[in-house]
């Protein structure tokens, strides 16, 4: 599991590196990069690989989803960090991108990580037939839009302080992290041109997986260690973030999660034994420390 997510983190950083390479400089590069390669686990890419190992797609070609999915994901951890939103110092055991260059500069390189994920998809290097990178672009929007990670961000700062419903913690959750899981759960299906029918059931299978994330995230942030994770942990009880924790306390989070990863094994079922490795994923989700 290890080898396989750093073998996939390396070969999404080399193609990271090369695009970037390959683009005029400009002052934001340097803290595009501080905020891409400050070492994430690139666990989305993983999924794309689970994912694309069970429909037979291309491994390049799945990196280079990943890599734009990775740019959004990187972007949305900078601007999560802001003063005006988390307001957090500490990101992948480093200073966060604002700490490290000022607010004004962490905004514009999260804009800017933001649309390289479209540049990405749409490059004319990218060899894909032009209505599948359509598709693909359409579907990624999405995700980071108002009805996802925005969306979410949104949801997730006004709940503060609030008593919320399991419902609407759940919407929340999923439209911040959900949704970019999703993408990844379908990117490998848009690709291989399958079915709406097996699309709309990977995108479901997605938002779960998603939401088991975030989840496990939420119990990472009440029980995990600060020099583990990479970032302080205890900051969502004391910012009164409502999670399923604040809701349901820690056990029944706990139990909550694992209800989840049997719902998503039976939904591959049909996939067995090839659906092994993503099964396997999905433990280091919400077995991970960091
Ligand atoms: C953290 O995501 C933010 C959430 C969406 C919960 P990751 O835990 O995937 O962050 P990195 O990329 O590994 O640092
Ligand atoms: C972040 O959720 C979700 C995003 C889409 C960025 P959190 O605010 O819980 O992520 P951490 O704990 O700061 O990594
Ligand atoms: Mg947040
Ligand atoms: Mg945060
Ligand atoms: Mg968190």
């Amino acid at each position: 599991m290890k080898n396989k997510l750093n073998k996939i983190a390396r070969d999404t950083n080399k193609f990271l590196k090369n695009f970037i390479k390959k683009q005029k400089k400009s002052h934001l590069i340097v803290p595009m990069q501080y905020g891409l390669f400050s070492g994430g686990k690139k666990i989305r890419s993983k999924i794309l690989s689970d994912i694309g190992s069970l429909f037979k797609v291309n491994y390049k070609n799945l990196i280079i989803v990943g890599a734009a999915v990775e740019c959004i994901h990187s972007y949305s951890l900078i601007h999560d960090d802001l003063p005006c939103m988390d307001n957090d110092t500490i990101r992948r055991g480093k200073p966060s991108t604002h700490i490290k260059f000022g607010e004004s500069t962490a905004v514009l390189a999260g804009n800017s990580l933001l649309t390289m994920a479209f540049e990405i998809l749409s490059s004319k290097d990218f060899k894909i037939t032009e209505k599948i990178k359509i598709n693909l672009i359409n579907k990624i929007s999405e995700t980071s839009g108002h009805l996802g990670i925005a969306g979410g961000q949104f949801l997730d700062l006004n709940f503060e302080h609030k008593r919320v419903s399991k419902k609407r913690i759940l919407d929340m959750e999923i439209k911040k992290t959900g949704k970019l899981f999703s993408f990844c759960c379908v990117a490998p299906l848009i690709l291989k041109n399958r079915n709406k029918t097996e699309i709309k059931k990977f995108e479901n299978i997605g938002l779960d997986i998603g939401l088991l994330f975030q989840v496990a995230d939420d119990l990472i942030d009440h029980k995990g260690k600060s020099s583990i994770a990479g970032k302080k942990t205890g900051k969502d009880k004391f910012k009164g973030k409502a999670t399923l924790i604040s809701l349901l306390g820690y056990e029944n989070t706990i139990k909550y999660a694992e209800k989840l990863i049997i719902k998503i094994n039976n939904k591959l079922k049909k996939y067995e034994p090839r659906s092994k490795n993503l099964s396997k994923t999905l433990e280091y989700i919400l077995k991970r420390e960091k």
